[in-house]
């Protein structure tokens, strides 16, 4: 049997790399886990109890309910997408978690160290067996510093924003939904993420030293998915 192995995919927002890791997972057989939906769902729950007002995070609050245990994140796999979806306290919540007012909240809740002490946990329960592609910002320096294959993914921020563009383009529903989608909103929105993501206090995202780079820039979902099949089986043999 081959080997089983731990695969930490780490990057900048919407560069690719959930479609990237997804699309390995399923590949070779894989549980893929996507850590970023599991702070966007800690988000909308401090959003639901009215815990992210916009004059801030009420911390003391949002900490009392993670330490009694109110806030349960799961994934269940869904046949129709082939592709898990995100559940927050037995409530399907892929799609709310997906939207910009939720976008625009998570990285300040994600820089809390509540917070990220949680999801740490869990993601690391989850990867006990191996057999896992994760993807987040710090998959390979602080989750599983000793996974077998990292690898840090870039483009542009511009190319990002236009990915981002185009996914939430393709799932507006109506007219209305579609005009309300701005493109430098959206620019803004990455860039700003990504300075919050890099300057936090605990595990910001940055390269793990013995990660390899993609910058995907000018590659299509074709080749990047290549290049990482490439990668894995040069570790398992
Ligand atoms: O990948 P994403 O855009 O869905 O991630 C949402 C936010 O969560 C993003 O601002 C960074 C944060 N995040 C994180 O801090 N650590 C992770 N492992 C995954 C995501």
């Amino acid at each position: 049997m081959t080997k089983k192995i731990i695969i930490a995919i780490d990057g900048h927002s919407s560069c690719g790399k959930s479609t990237m890791a997804k699309q390995l997972a399923k590949e070779i057989g894989y549980v893929y886990v996507d850590t970023g939906a599991m702070y966007r769902a800690v988000t909308l729950y401090a959003m639901q109890k009215g815990l992210y007002p916009d004059s801030g995070i009420k911390e003391a609050e949002l900490k009392a309910a993670i330490d009694a245990g109110k806030i349960q994140i799961g994934f269940k796999f869904n046949p129709e997408t082939g592709r898990p979806d995100t559940y927050l306290n037995g409530q399907k919540v892929e799609n709310e978690i997906r939207q910009m007012d939720v976008s625009n909240r998570v990285s300040p809740i994600a820089a809390l160290p509540f917070v990220r002490a949680l999801l740490t946990e869990q993601q690391q329960a989850m990867g006990r067996e191996k057999g896992i592609v994760m993807d987040g910002r710090d998959i390979g320096t602080a989750v599983f510093p000793q996974a077998e294959l990292k690898v840090f993914v870039t483009a542009t921020a511009k190319v990002r924003a236009q990915r981002r563009y185009d996914e939430l383009m393709g799932k507006a529903q109506t007219q209305e939904e579609k005009d309300a989608l701005n493109f430098e909103e959206i620019l803004k929105n990455v860039e700003e993420r990504d300075y919050i993501d890099s300057h936090r206090e605990v595990a910001p995202l940055r390269k793990a030293d013995d990660a390899l780079v993609l910058d995907n820039s000018e590659l299509t979902r074709e080749e990047q998915s290549a290049w990482l099949l490439e990668r894995y089986k040069k570790i398992v043999g």
